[in-house]
């Protein structure tokens, strides 16, 4: 299978917004309640985001199968990793993997001391494989919803 990992560009938006409504309405309910992942990607608005905003070609990588986003991931210049998101289909195919390691190599460029991200339930284990530590537990409200993640960091 064709794969393509590159910086994002402003006509991935779509596509993007539409991975990231999927992939959280696919997460499985023993993680988050029906209403959690509501408020987490709302169907109806596109993932409730300010895309501009959160993802831009200077902080966002995509990665294509058959021409088609698969996943897609953002960190910025402070070692902040704000998305890390996989298509259900493709998940398990080290997909993020791929992702994280390209967003490493940025952070080793930069000369980056850290990266830090606030992980989901279901995204822990997978940030503990990439070498990630669990600082705290962290809670958010959105869209009046309260539920929590976790904050973790890797050292470089
Ligand atoms: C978390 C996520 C990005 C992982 O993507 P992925 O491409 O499936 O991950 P990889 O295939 O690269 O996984 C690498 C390793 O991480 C661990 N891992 C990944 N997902 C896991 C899971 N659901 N349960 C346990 N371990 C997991 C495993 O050790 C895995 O290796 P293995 O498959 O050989 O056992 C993906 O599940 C996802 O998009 N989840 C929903 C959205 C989300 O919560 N994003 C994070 C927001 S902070």
């Amino acid at each position: 299978m064709t794969l393509v990992i590159r910086s994002y560009r402003k006509d991935d938006q779509s596509a993007v917004s539409n991975l990231f409504v999927d992939t959280v309405q696919a997460i499985p309910l023993s993680d988050y309640t029906q209403d959690q992942l509501d408020a987490w990607a709302p169907k109806d608005s596109v993932g409730g985001i300010d895309w501009d905003k959160r993802i831009h070609p200077g902080n966002g990588y995509v990665i294509l199968l058959k021409d088609r986003l698969a996943a897609f991931g953002t960190i910025d210049q402070n070692g902040y990793l704000d998305f890390l998101y996989v298509h259900p289909k493709h998940q398990r195919q080290k997909l993020a993997t791929y992702l994280f390691t390209r967003m490493e190599l940025e952070a080793e460029e930069l000369k980056l001391a850290k990266i830090y991200t606030y992980a989901s339930i279901t995204a822990k284990p997978f940030f503990e494989k990439m070498g990630f530590r669990t600082i705290r537990e962290n809670w958010i409200e959105r869209n009046g919803v309260r539920f929590m993640n976790w904050y973790m960091e890797k050292k470089m």
